[in-house]
């Protein structure tokens, strides 16, 4: 493809980011509702949908008309500016354990941030990482998150941390625990209990099979940190505005110390937050920590997420109804091609986001459950399906928006039925 050609001349593998390779390659110049249209104007029902941000479809009409009405205001002040107090005084309306809100750009700086604020107020070093669960790219927590293979592992008392790069030392400072095991963290914290800032975990892991956790595990996840003293951190970045207004915690009655949000926050403008109690952030409240950031409460951003905030209020009631109705319409459709064509495919569904996997070990409890699926037959699957005008991610997961109608689930599923028929016969061949 000649853009790509271009593009692998000036950037590594000529993409911006790793999450977004593909082996067809595609490239896009524009996007509404719940399509894409790629660079020879050839359409798609976007099923990655930026990978969570959009949920309110591609430039949702009163989104784009607020940051319209802030561009003549001015791009960025380099002050406090009024938007910034509406948009904290939303989120600690809608999420259970926000008292205070900070803001930063993307759901990795504000991983950074929850931590460095855990540890200040703690006074502790050691964090809690779940076994495949990913909190953005940055070092040290980039590891052990799907696709990071053992390079370097560092020993603790029960699975090797390991970092992506090979010849990288591993972080001690991590300690890697498989989920929904209560046993395991209770492990953890008999060792360590005493060095522990905080635990970090998706509440909901969208990232390796979105499923949720056995019921007694987060509320036992809460009793051993609060028992502990150490911090409960839910990182929603995937999961905030996008399961229900107030998130997972709201959702499965949890109440973290700290949480991060970004993502459908603001309908795909760059920004985050970082949330806690009074008590969870008193180290960035009158305590020691320095949390920066030229672009921190960008206005642009800001007036996108209030936006986004404001119609998610308005019309709660019909948007999450329908997202997991339309959820369920496609798990539905494509768990029926998996008996049609007696596939091993399973489909995990969470309201609006979809895990598919093939094969994996069953139930899928945990990462190394997901982990035993086999990626190729479902990324060649995506693939055959980009010809059948579905952009879908080969890793499995995909994002639905109140945009998408049950004519783009109808089409989502012609396409798949093409593609898994063609699948087969060509592995038949081969
Ligand atoms: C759960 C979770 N945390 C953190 C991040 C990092 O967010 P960002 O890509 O905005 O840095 C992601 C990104 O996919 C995520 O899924």
């Amino acid at each position: 493809m000649a853009y790509m050609d271009r593009a692998r001349r000036v950037i590594p593998r000529g993409m911006t980011s790793r999450g977004r390779g593909r082996a067809v390659p595609v490239a896009f110049r524009r996007g509404r509702g719940a399509h894409l249209y790629d660079l020879d104007g050839r359409g798609y029902v976007d099923l990655v949908m930026a990978l969570g941000p959009l949920l309110l479809g591609h430039s949702p009409a009163a989104v784009i008309e607020a940051v319209r009405r802030q561009l003549e205001d001015g791009v960025q002040f380099g002050g406090q500016h009024v938007g910034e107090a509406q948009l904290a005084e939303l989120i600690v309306e809608h999420v259970p354990s926000a008292q205070k809100v900070l803001f930063s750009n993307t759901g990795s700086e504000a991983v950074q941030a929850a931590v460095r604020i855990a540890r200040a107020t703690t006074g502790r070093r050691l964090i809690v990482k779940f076994e495949g669960h990913y909190h953005g790219w940055i070092d040290p927590f980039f590891v052990n998150s799907p696709g990071v293979s053992a390079a370097a592992p560092a020993e603790n008392a029960l699975i090797p941390v390991a970092h992506n790069v090979a010849g990288q030392p591993a972080p001690t400072e991590v300690l890697v625990c498989p989920w929904n095991d209560v046993a395991a963290l209770e492990a953890v914290f008999a060792a360590h209990g005493t060095e522990i800032a905080a635990v970090i975990t998706e509440p909901i892991p969208f990232n390796l099979g979105t499923m949720l956790a056995d019921p007694a595990y987060l509320p036992a996840m809460r009793d051993l940190t609060r028992r502990n003293g150490a911090l409960l951190i839910f990182d929603e970045v995937v999961s905030g505005f996008r399961v229900g207004l107030g998130g997972a915690q709201a959702m499965l009655g949890v109440t973290p110390d700290l949480t991060t949000f970004a993502k459908a926050m603001a309908a795909g403008f760059p920004i985050a937050a970082i949330t806690g109690t009074d008590e969870a952030m008193a180290s960035a409240i009158d305590g020691p920590v320095f949390h920066g950031g030229t672009y921190n409460g960008t206005p642009l951003s800001v007036a996108a997420a209030i936006a986004t905030i404001d119609f998610l209020a308005d019309n709660a009631a019909t948007v999450y109804p329908h997202m997991q109705a339309l959820g369920e319409q496609l798990a539905e459709g494509l768990r029926a091609l998996a008996t049609k064509y007696t596939i091993p495919l399973v489909v995990n569904q969470i309201g609006s986001v979809l895990q598919l996997m093939w094969d994996p070990h069953l139930p899928v409890r945990a990462f190394a459950d997901a982990d035993a699926a086999d990626p190729a037959p479902l990324a060649a699957i995506g693939e055959l399906a980009l010809a059948g005008g579905v952009y879908a991610a080969p890793r499995g997961l995909m994002f639905l928006s109140t945009a998408h109608t049950g004519d783009d689930v109808h089409h989502v599923l012609g396409a798949y039925d093409v593609a898994i028929g063609t699948y087969l016969a060509q592995a038949d061949i081969g």
